[in-house]
């Protein structure tokens, strides 16, 4: 059956009216892919949610959508928001396609470079401040009047259409996964995916799984329950010291008797490259915390044998390839003369 997006897809599920525009790119329906290898070392059954396959590239299409088709319903104009990057990518995608203007506001030089381009290109009014993403969201929240729509997660109809992420993996999987890890950044989409799996569980029966939440370490407020003022991590997207949906995600990881942790830039590196060169999944940093997060309850011994982990991969890698060069910097390029050589060894039958 073709897929017509989110909006089509779940409208039972969301806040549609007969007069929301049908707004979409396709997004959604993501790929779940098991990984095997990492399964078995690991001895869990781990599979990915990929969400960089987005139009976008990153899980923000989900709530971008309703976002844009509520306020185009409402009449507003202009949209405007903060972002660390993936924000204002579909942000300025979804205003592109709405007929709609956008303004983004980014911290100046932290966004990777592929979210830059992708915000030029859609034709975004861009506004970079000296600050990090928390000032940004402070300066955009008074904005959202009038004409103009403030499309952070703080708009109640992002966290409806990114609920759907929810939706989606227990229809993939067959059936609840024992634990839902994710990165954590602002705290919208934890607290969006909660919402999403109560909602199954009420009209469905289905059960609940644990929430399994990860910070950069540098970047951890919710962590150490206090708010980062200097938030630092090579995870650009996730760069955030004082979430704003700070309080739901506490709620949402008590209800579910879940967990939240944090994870170096290290690990989250080792993460960002295990996942590329052992499963041939390329996601962007901040979204390899998921991994780096269940890595570590596995080596302490947290999670249960066999248990089912499914991993929200947020963001695609090609996001930001500037990371990806620098990781792999010590890797040096074939010389003509050692091609050459490789090649007769090859023909010869040698390993
Ligand atoms: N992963 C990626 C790739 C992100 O871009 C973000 C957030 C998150 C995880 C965290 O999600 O904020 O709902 O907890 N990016 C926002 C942005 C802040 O502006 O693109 P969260």
């Amino acid at each position: 059956m073709r897929w017509n997006g989110l909006l089509e897809q779940y409208k039972e599920w969301l806040p549609i009216t007969k007069n929301t525009p049908m707004l979409t790119l396709h997004e959604g329906n993501t790929p779940l892919i098991h990984l095997s290898r990492l399964s078995e070392q690991w001895g869990i059954n781990l599979y990915v949610k990929v969400e960089g396959v987005n139009p976008t590239g990153s899980f923000k299409d989900r709530g971008m959508v309703m976002a844009v088709a509520k306020a185009k319903e409402e009449g507003k104009t202009t949209l405007i928001c903060a972002s660390t990057g993936n924000t204002s990518a579909s942000a300025a995608a979804y205003g592109a396609r709405a007929g709609m203007r956008t303004i983004v506001v980014i911290p100046e030089g932290r966004i990777a470079l592929g979210k830059m381009a992708q915000a030029k290109m859609y034709g975004a009014e861009i506004v970079e401040i000296e600050g990090n993403f928390d000032e940004a969201l402070r300066m955009v929240r008074e904005a959202g009047e009038g004409e103009v729509a403030l499309v952070n997660s703080v708009n109640p109809y992002r966290l409806e259409g990114q609920k759907t992420i929810a939706f989606e993996t227990i229809d993939q999987l067959g059936k609840v996964p024992d634990v839902f890890a994710l990165p954590v950044g602002n705290a919208g989409n934890i607290s969006a995916a909660w919402k999403g799996f109560k909602e199954y569980a009420d009209k469905k029966g289905t059960e609940l799984p644990k929430l399994l939440g990860v910070q950069a370490d540098g970047a951890a407020p919710i962590v150490y329950n206090r708010v980062f003022e200097e938030p630092e991590t090579v995870a650009t997207a996730i760069r955030i010291g004082n979430p704003a949906s700070w309080e739901l995600a506490n709620r949402a990881l008590e209800e579910s008797k879940g967990n939240i942790l944090s994870a170096t830039d290290e690990e989250i590196l080792e993460a960002y490259q295990l996942i590329a060169s052992q499963e041939g999944v390329f996601a962007e940093p901040g979204s390899c915390a998921s991994i780096a997060g269940v890595k570590k309850q596995v080596d302490a011994g947290v999670l249960e044998k066999g248990a089912t982990v499914v991993a929200v991969l947020t963001g695609n890698g090609l996001k930001d390839p500037d990371t990806a060069i620098q990781v792999n910097e010590d890797k040096a390029l074939l010389s003509q003369e050692e091609f050459e050589e490789l090649l007769n060894e090859l023909k010869a039958g040698v390993q």
